[in-house]
């Protein structure tokens, strides 16, 4: 299945040159989607994976159906003053703009084999955010799985030495 069929490219959005990359269009196609997760789910079953974490908002389209195709539990990754419990926070650049992450502190136990998942890999700031929080709470990165990776914007030398998976490249 060629994926990139179904991701729509929207010129300046939501800046002057930015192309982003919409997927939408492929959430919206239900057989289209499944195989997304399924060739995910497919990649780390039997991997001794504990938990997959994704970032808010996007990271949760891809990070909670992989997680409960494998049966295992979801640990969200939420923008600044959203989760009500106990949190840390860490702060990071975007391709374009800044914000905040915030992860719940008993939500990972140490040790625990943590598979980061996102819909983007773009400059990699809020993945090595991600990954920041994750072992801060002690956790272990089992890996970094993406449907889409912008290779242009190199995100994935911020990762070094983790094993990242992407489905479709730009
Ligand atoms: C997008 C995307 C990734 C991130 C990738 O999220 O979903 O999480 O940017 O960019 P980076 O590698 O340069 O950090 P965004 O922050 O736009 O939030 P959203 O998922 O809520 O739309």
């Amino acid at each position: 299945m060629n994926l990139k069929e179904h991701i729509r490219v929207i010129p300046d959005f939501p800046q002057l040159g930015i192309r982003f990359k919409d997927i939408t269009t492929l959430l919206n196609n239900g057989p289209v989607y499944k195989e997304v997760i399924d060739t995910l789910a497919d990649h780390y079953r039997d991997k001794g994976i504990e938990l997959v974490a994704g970032p808010e908002a996007r990271g949760f389209v891809i990070g909670a159906p992989l997680a409960y195709a494998l049966g295992i539990g979801f640990v969200p990754i939420r923008k600044s003053g959203k989760l009500p419990g106990e949190t840390i926070e860490a702060g990071y650049d975007l391709e374009y703009g800044k914000d905040k992450l915030a992860v719940h502190k008993d939500s990972i136990r140490p040790g625990q084999r943590v598979l980061i998942a996102d819909d983007l890999l773009a400059t990699g700031g809020t993945i090595s955010t991600t990954l920041n929080l994750i072992r801060q709470l002690g956790g272990e990165i089992a890996g970094a799985a993406f449907l889409i990776e912008l290779s242009y914007l190199n995100g994935r030398e911020k990762l070094d030495g983790i094993d990242v998976v992407s489905l479709v490249q730009y």
